[in-house]
């Protein structure tokens, strides 16, 4: 049984490092071998079992399993860089990430989920180390003139200028640099074509609105807080939006996130 334990979940231990973190990343241990259980059922086929995304069918997957050896997550609430909140892995662990093979593990029950959180964390050092936490950003609800003509063709232009490269000048994905992009593991990150009705990020406008602010981490999708004011954004996303393909019938997409509020 001790074998099991990573060494370094000892030295936490000992050290009495909970004291110190900004976010407490409390270990525990009862949890964690839950956690290992839940992992080698549900997940190893996939991320693999050192949590290095090279599980047996990992190379036949396009996007990859992630890896979570560096502590990247895509899909947070958090700025650029951080580690996502525990909300935003628990809303990614259930509802899936729509397109890949990261499906929902909607039988999972709300503890299970937090096992296999605590699991996860332990496979990256970064979780360790409380200057990687961070309060989640706040996102403002979509403004009322959203869908006015103006605005949409304004949102074109500024799609033209800050996207198109990547995402192709009709937001299909297809841009001039599209082919050569790639992620921190070194595979091809392939930008997404905005206009499918159902991305990984989310359906609705305030889930583009949510990338926008926080980037995606280990991607060339970097965040554009610093660059485009909150209005750009919003024209931007009025824009993307008269652009969507028609909605494909599906199971009943997912709700919105409980994570904009931290937890
Ligand atoms: C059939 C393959 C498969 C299985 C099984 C699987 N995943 Fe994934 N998972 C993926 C893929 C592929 C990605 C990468 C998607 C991307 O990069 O857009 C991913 C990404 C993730 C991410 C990263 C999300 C982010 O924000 O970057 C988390 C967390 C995750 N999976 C957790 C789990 C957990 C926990 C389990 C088991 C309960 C699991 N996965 C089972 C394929 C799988
Ligand atoms: C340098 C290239 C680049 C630029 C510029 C860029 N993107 Fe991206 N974008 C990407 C890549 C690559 C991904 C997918 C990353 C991955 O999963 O590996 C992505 C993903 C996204 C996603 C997530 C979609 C999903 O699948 O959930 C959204 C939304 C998005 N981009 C919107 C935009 C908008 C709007 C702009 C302009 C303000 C923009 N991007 C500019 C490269 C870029």
């Amino acid at each position: 049984m001790v074998l099991l334990i990573r060494w370094w979940l000892l030295l936490l231990v000992f050290a009495g490092w909970r004291a110190h973190a900004a976010e407490p990343p409390s270990i525990d241990f009862a949890r964690y071998m839950e956690g290992k259980y839940i992992f080698e059922r549900n997940c190893i086929v996939c991320h693999g079992p050192r949590g290095d995304g090279a599980g047996e069918m990992a190379a036949s997957l396009n996007p990859r399993p992630r890896s979570f050896r560096e502590g990247m997550f895509k899909f947070r609430t958090t700025p650029f860089g951080a580690l996502p909140r525990e909300g935003d892995l628990r809303y990614t662990i259930k509802h899936g990430l729509s397109g890949t093979a990261m499906g929902m593990f909607s039988q999972l029950s709300d503890r299970d989920i937090g096992a296999v959180i605590e699991y996860v964390k332990s496979f990256s050092r970064r979780w360790r180390k409380a200057e990687n936490y961070a309060e989640p950003m706040r996102f403002p609800d979509p403004p009322s003139w959203l869908n006015e003509a103006k605005h949409v063709e304004k949102g074109k232009t500024l799609f033209s200028a800050h996207c198109a490269v990547c995402h192709g000048p009709n937001a299909d994905g297809k841009g001039p640099a599209a082919a050569t992009l790639k992620n921190m593991w070194n595979f091809p990150s392939l930008p997404s074509d905005l206009r499918q009705p159902h991305l990984r990020c989310g359906d609705r406008e305030e889930d583009v609105y949510r990338v926008l602010a926080t980037g995606l981490n280990g991607t060339p999708m970097v965040s554009f807080d610093a660059l485009l004011t909150p209005e750009q954004r919003w024209e931007i996303i009025a824009w993307l939006f008269s652009q969507k393909l028609p909605q494909v019938p599906t199971l009943g997409g997912a709700p919105p996130r409980e994570a904009a509020s931290g937890k």
